[in-house]
């Protein structure tokens, strides 16, 4: 079938075609309806039915002949460790792990935290509270000690899991320090933990509240997989909105299984027995999604990857994973083929392996500039799919449909509305714009299976971030444009959402972290362009009249107190002392304009400006010649 039928369908009989996606999981109960308009705009999916995503995603293959197959491959430059857990060895670890959140007092519907590295262990952990039915919340381990205390506090866990340490590159970074941390913040220093004990790093003093991973193992008894509800949520994952306050996003287990599933063999154009690999990290949503769920979902064998593009130890480093297991398809962020562009410009490493298994190269978390897919296109002499998506969906929106039927590749375009999505461009009175114009881009109600339900213990704030903008539409916070074939091109955010290295992060919490600082008055923090990593923040502070600093002393206390409240992977280009920041008459600071002088491009003084001389003053500092 064609994708322009495929696609009609999915919108015209979603019913129909859902159900049919669904048929290719197990139910424990069939559900009841599959799409539930009763309490519209708050649609479900699949209500009345029941299932376990961790018996489908795992057990089940045990049952059908795939037991002995690759589950999963740990690939650890950065330790010098590999291992392969087949289906079998995955389904016993998970269920004697269940059995230690049992003991410990992890039912269904309490949530469990965990803020580990990428490490075989996070994956367990995350399917044995899927076994039991209990909602995992992942933090990304470089987040600091206090985004980890806010999700703690909103999420409200019965029991968290961690490590000793992770390992970025040659440096060891222990999480322990981090993690009591957070717990002291969040109030809850004696909150149970599990606790992975790393030789790069062992535990010796274990918290009173602690238990070690390999100890709890010993005596752990396997669990059976619990029913849910489709509707029931299978995890929560947090993410950046407009304010410091992260939004936690809710994922219904059912459409979540479905969808994924389907996306593997329609998006992806692969089959069960393949080898999937996400080169991202567990803490974001292309793990959850494309390194745990759906590769195991369809039956693949996913990789577990602890290193980087670059420097693990060198350039090489993705072909050589991809030569070594057979990789049919590489999902990754266009970040790390910029890093690996930059190393090695000619691909001259990349001729010292043979590649030929990689069919497919798949690209997302940030704009795919025309170049560096141009560059992998050239490099790898396989397709190169830019496709777009965010936490919210967890799964691509706009694609180019591989398994469906190959549609011609447009540079800077991710393609197409994917079967499901009705994709829209309106403009800021709810209006459509006509093909080719910019405007706000929507998915018109309902979301197809899979996407957030809600905001964890706030439906109102989810009514206000997405529902309320366009009524009848879902607001993706993206700004682009829908030309004449219907192609998508995304192309800014509305919101004050910057994306550095694939990493989504708000403005607002770096603000939040500056303005601690007993020296400043008021900051403000864009994102500006950056060869390597799409975006960089850039932050700009006013003193307190009278302060009297050294500003190189200031600026390093400034990017320190990032780094130290929001975490490394948020940390300022650089920071700017100016004497006034321009805002509009209302008081609303021009990001956007001080964003274009910081990008070195045109702009037009804003009607709406209090002052324009202040204007003057950026230019200065940005452009000095
Ligand atoms: N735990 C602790 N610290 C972490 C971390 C983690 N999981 N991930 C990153 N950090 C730290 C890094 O060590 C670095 O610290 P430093 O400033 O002290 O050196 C800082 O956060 C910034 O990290 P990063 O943005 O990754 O930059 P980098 O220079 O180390 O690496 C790339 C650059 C391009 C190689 C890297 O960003 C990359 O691999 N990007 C791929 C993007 C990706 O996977 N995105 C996921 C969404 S699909
Ligand atoms: P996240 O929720 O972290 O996955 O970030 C989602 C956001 O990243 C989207 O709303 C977009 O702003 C941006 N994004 C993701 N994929 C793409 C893409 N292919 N092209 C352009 N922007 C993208």
């Amino acid at each position: 079938m064609s994708y322009e039928e495929l696609y009609r369908q999915s919108i015209e009989q979603p019913d129909r075609f859902w159900a049919e996606a669904a048929d290719h999981l197990e139910w424990s109960r069939r559900w009841e309806r599959v799409l539930d308009v009763s309490a519209a705009p708050y649609y479900q999916w699949f209500s009345g039915g029941e299932l376990n995503t961790c018996y489908n995603a795992v057990d089940r293959h045990c049952e059908n002949g795939r037991g002995e197959q690759a589950a999963l491959i740990y690939d650890s430059p950065v330790t010098g460790q590999m291992r392969s857990f087949s289906y079998f060895e995955l389904q016993d670890l998970v269920a004697r792990f269940a059995g230690v959140l049992r003991t410990h007092g992890v039912e269904k519907g309490d949530r469990v935290i965990i803020y580990m590295p990428m490490i075989p262990e996070a994956v367990i952990s995350m399917l044995a509270c899927s076994r039991i039915g209990a909602i995992h919340s992942v933090v990304f381990g470089g987040f600091a000690a206090k985004e980890l205390a806010t999700r703690v506090v909103d999420a409200d866990p019965t029991l968290v899991i961690s490590a000793s340490c992770g390992i970025e590159g040659q440096r060891v970074i222990p999480y322990l320090p981090l993690l009591e941390e957070a717990l002291t913040i969040a109030g809850v220093e004696n909150l149970p933990r599990v606790l992975v004990s790393r030789p790069q790093l062992p535990i010796e003093d274990v918290h009173p509240a602690a238990v070690l991973w390999d100890q709890a193992m010993e005596a752990a008894e396997a669990v059976d997989c619990v029913d849910v509800l489709a509707t029931d949520p299978l995890y929560i994952l947090y993410t950046s909105g407009t304010t410091g306050q992260p939004k936690g996003v809710v994922r219904p287990s059912g459409g979540h299984a479905v969808a994924l599933k389907w996306t593997m063999d329609h998006i992806y154009g692969v089959q069960p027995g393949d080898v999937y690999w996400a080169a991202s990290d567990i803490g974001w949503v292309v793990g959850h999604s494309y390194i745990v769920y759906a590769p195991l979902l369809h039956g693949c064998t996913t990789i577990l990857y602890e290193g980087k593009p670059v420097g693990t130890p060198d350039a090489a480093a993705f072909w050589r994973v991809i030569e070594q297991h057979g990789v049919k398809c590489l999902f990754t962020a266009p970040t790390a083929f910029r890093a690996i562009r930059r190393e090695d410009p000619e691909g001259e490493l990349l001729r010292q392996h043979d590649i030929s298994s990689l069919k497919t190269l798949f690209l997302a978390g940030e704009r795919c500039d025309p170049d560096t897919l141009h560059w992998a296109e050239n490099k790898l002499e396989i397709p190169v799919i830019d496709h777009w998506w965010q936490t919210e969906s967890g799964w691509a929106m706009a694609a180019n449909p591989m398994g469906i039927e190959p549609l011609s590749i447009k540079a800077g375009s991710p393609t197409v509305a994917v079967p499901g999505y009705d994709i829209r461009v309106l403009d800021d009175e709810g209006m459509e714009v006509a093909d080719g114009e910019t405007g706000n881009i929507v998915a018109k109600l309902p979301l197809p299976p899979g996407n957030l339900s809600t905001l964890w213990g706030d439906r109102q704030r989810f009514f206000d971030a997405y529902l309320s903008r366009f009524d009848g539409y879902y607001l993706t916070g993206d700004a682009g444009i829908r030309d004449e074939d219907g192609y998508i091109w995304v192309m800014s955010r509305i919101d004050d959402v910057i994306n550095v290295a694939g990493h989504r992060l708000s403005t607002g919490a770096l603000e939040e972290a500056l303005a601690t600082h007993p020296d400043v008055a008021e900051c403000a923090v864009i994102g500006v362009e950056d060869r390597l990593k799409g975006e960089m923040p850039l932050g700009f502070v006013v003193l307190n009249a009278g302060a009297e600093v050294d500003v190189a002393q200031l600026k390093s206390e400034l990017v320190q107190t990032v780094r130290s409240q929001v975490g490394p992977i948020a940390t300022p280009r650089d920071i700017v002392v100016v004497a006034r920041l321009p805002k509009t008459r209302s008081g609303k600071i021009l990001r956007g304009t001080m964003r274009k002088i910081a990008d070195l491009k045109e702009y037009k003084v804003p009607a709406t400006i209090e002052d324009p001389a202040v204007l003057d003053e950026i230019n200065e500092a940005l452009r000095p010649d």
